[in-house]
């Protein structure tokens, strides 16, 4: 019997020196121990056949066997526990002294940077910035602003609708009427945003496009204030002593009407690709606020006097930036976008 024992204890040894990790630990450990087919239990089974006198001297010696299996299953968890917490720290160990991802800059989107360059001339020159939204009644968009019922750009093929009373908002100038509602004059205002009108895309129409909207209510304003004005803007936008020239025009909101223009600045007035030959660039609408507007909000026009304006910003970004197409402006195209990147 001491040889089965010896035996065991042998073939014990040798699986233990076989054993890699604790799923081939925990195989010999029930191959062993285990409570059903363990080589251990089967030994104390053995027992029964025995003499008293031979029983208590193979029980001790089974006992002995069991004890030191058990300690040498422990020891050999505990090492193969601390191996495979090596391993890890090893695996996840960082190296700080690598230098960083270096982060991508996002940057301002062409038409973003040109309405804040506008927006800082006008600010430099004493104008606060309005907003209004973009879904208007027609009461703001066409009424208040003296345009009949039976305009043309009220038209369902102009002007998209939401409701037979609201729409977006087909210009900035209904920020106009917000603006003289909620303040009395003097006032001074400009209002950048968005609006929309049915036009077909093409390189110089979008459905949607960004407006810059100004207001000058006080005593006494005239022409001269609209010209002046609108020249030091573009003096200041381009940096340079660039003539302006209005062109008489008709919106229902203003009396006299125009169309600004400004002086090529590729070459100077003697025609060329950017300005189609003329010489001259179309900056927007702009007149004198008609008096039937500021009696609507309640400004009485023998009193008070204005001028108002809007400008496409995005047809003067194409310009600046040498775009030929205004459309690659609402692409999205990150690899397009980036090259204009402030
Ligand atoms: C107006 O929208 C008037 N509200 C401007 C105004 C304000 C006149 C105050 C008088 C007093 P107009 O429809 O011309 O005017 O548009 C003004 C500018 O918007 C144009 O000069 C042009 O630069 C731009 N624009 C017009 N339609 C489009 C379009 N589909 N895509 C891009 N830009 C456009």
């Amino acid at each position: 019997m001491p040889s089965t024992i010896d035996q065991r204890r042998k073939q014990f040894e040798e699986a233990l020196s076989n054993v890699r990790d604790v799923d081939d630990l925990s195989a010999v450990r029930d191959q062993y121990l285990g409570r059903k087919s363990g080589a251990i239990p089967a030994l104390l089974k053995q027992m029964g056949a025995l003499s008293p006198d031979a029983r208590r001297e193979f029980g001790q010696a089974v006992n002995e066997l069991k004890g030191y299996v058990e300690a040498a299953l422990e020891r050999l968890s505990g090492e193969l526990e601390e191996r495979a917490e090596k391993a890890r720290l090893e695996r996840e160990r960082l190296d700080i002294t690598l230098p960083g991802l270096r982060p991508r800059f996002g940057h301002l989107h062409p038409i973003t940077h040109m309405r804040q360059r506008i927006e800082a001339i006008f600010v430099a020159m004493g104008y606060t910035i309005e907003g209004g939204p973009e879904v208007e009644t027609s009461f703001y968009n066409f009424d208040a602003l003296n345009t009949p019922p039976e305009h043309p750009s009220r038209e369902m093929q102009d002007t998209f609708y939401l409701s037979p009373d609201l729409l977006l908002r087909t210009h900035t100038s209904p920020v106009q009427i917000r603006a003289m509602q909620r303040r009395r004059p003097p006032l001074r205002i400009i209002a950048p945003g968005r609006v929309f009108r049915r036009d077909t895309p093409d390189p110089t129409h979008n459905p949607m496009f960004f407006q810059v909207e100004g207001l000058t209510v006080d005593r006494h304003i005239h022409m001269g204030h609209l010209r002046g004005t609108l020249q030091e803007f573009v003096r200041r936008l381009f940096g340079a002593e660039l003539r302006t020239r209005f062109r008489p025009s008709f919106f229902p909101f203003v009396e006299p009407g125009g169309e600004v223009d400004y002086q090529c600045f590729v070459c100077l007035g003697d025609g060329c690709r950017v300005c189609k030959s003329s010489g001259w660039i179309e900056l927007g609408g702009c007149g004198m606020v008609h008096p039937r507007v500021l009696q609507g909000v309640g400004i009485d026009p023998e009193e008070f006097t204005g001028f108002a304006f809007g400008l496409g910003i995005d047809r003067l970004t194409a310009l600046i930036y040498e775009i030929d197409d205004i459309r690659l402006l609402f692409e999205n195209d990150i690899r397009f976008l980036e090259q204009f990147g402030v």
